[in-house]
């Protein structure tokens, strides 16, 4: 698949839900959600068959993403499905990581279940090693249980862990060099996000923003000069640096600064009320549900997909007047 401006699409994120056990101040305007019901939410059967079309059409990449995607029943099971269909290669997680030491009937942790299932990336939130900042963020006092959840993630052997780490002005500066020692330590990738206006909370004020290039700094003043290394590259928007003097790799996704942000954008989202998004920062959205529902053919499923990519903007608009009209929980990391 091909959109318009050259961009090979081959990366699928699914969000499984939109619920969540924590409450992240960027991602949710406030504590009263109000949450899809479970008949407007895609069944695990619907979504395969997305994916399988999907992978007719090239799609090589899924991350299951949520809300977090841990917390709806099932959902092990359910990336080992994907990552079992024909033509997928890769499947990723993205998670709070907070439930990653659940045990499973069987006795093995979460964690252990979605490795042998065959997830391969694991990315995990991780906004602050101080446990009162990360309640701030979270509305969560669970940074132990995200901690156990790294050991846990470790331990049962993902081929990656990153961390993500969402930029946060008067919070996040004083932390970047612990943040990024905790990531060497724990032989992860760890990325800083900027805040990107998918919320309604009032973290997205002005003053909340800590631009990608204003970090850079900082971590330089402890480290001299980073070395860009433009030659590595995962599948997404993030540009990465060496620290000098080590080996320790660190990314910076800058949604909002980096004007080149789109162009290797290989990626579409489906909400998991079964919505087709081209772009996390464009109202497009097209309902794939509906066409599901109808009895549709794979023919047809296949028809929507290409409409969709045929869509895709040039580029995000979270610099113009974007308001999401969604919340990014319902939408998917
Ligand atoms: N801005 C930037 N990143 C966000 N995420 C969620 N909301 C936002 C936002 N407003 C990212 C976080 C989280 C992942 C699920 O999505 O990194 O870990
Ligand atoms: Fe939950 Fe992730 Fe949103 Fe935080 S960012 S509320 S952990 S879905």
């Amino acid at each position: 698949m091909e959109d318009p401006f050259g961009h090979h699409i081959s990366y699928l994120r699914v969000s499984i839900t939109d619920r969540c056990n924590e409450r992240c101040r960027y991602c949710m305007p406030d504590e009263e959600q109000q949450w899809f019901d479970r008949a407007e939410v895609l069944t695990y059967e619907e979504m395969l068959r997305v994916i399988q079309v999907g992978t007719r059409l090239g799609i090589r990449k899924v991350r299951i993403t949520g809300g977090e995607p841990l917390t709806r029943p099932g959902a092990v099971d359910f990336c080992a499905q994907v990552a079992a269909l024909p033509g997928i290669r890769d499947v990723g997680i993205s998670t709070n990581g907070t439930l990653l030491t659940k045990p499973l009937a069987d006795g093995r942790t979460t964690a252990e279940a979605l490795v042998q299932g065959g997830v391969r990336t694991a990315n995990l939130s991780l906004d602050s090693l101080d446990r009162a900042s990360y309640f701030s963020t979270t509305r969560r006092d669970l940074l132990p249980k995200l901690l156990a959840g790294i050991d846990a993630a470790q331990d049962a052997g993902f081929g990656s862990i990153k961390f993500n780490c969402v930029l946060i002005r008067h919070q996040t500066e004083r932390e970047l060099m612990n943040l990024i020692m905790f990531a060497r330590e724990k032989g992860a990738l760890i990325r800083f996000i900027e805040l990107m206006p998918v919320s309604t909370a009032e973290v997205l004020r002005e003053d909340s923003f800590l631009a990608c290039g204003q970090a850079k700094k900082l971590i330089e003043r402890e480290t001299g000069p980073l070395i860009p290394r433009p030659d590595y590259k995962t599948n997404g928007p993030a540009s990465y640096y060496q620290i000098p003097g080590t080996d320790q790799l660190i990314g910076f996704i800058g949604a909002m600064t980096n004007f080149h942000f789109c162009e290797t954008c290989n990626k579409l989202r489906l909400t998991c009320d079964g919505k087709l998004r081209p772009c996390l920062g464009s109202y497009l959205e097209f309902d794939l549900r509906e066409v599901l529902r109808s009895g549709c053919s794979d023919d047809e499923l296949a028809d929507f997909f290409l409409h969709v990519v045929a869509r895709k903007p040039k580029e995000h608009d979270f610099r113009g007047s974007y308001q999401p009209g969604r919340r990014m929980i319902a939408i998917g990391g």
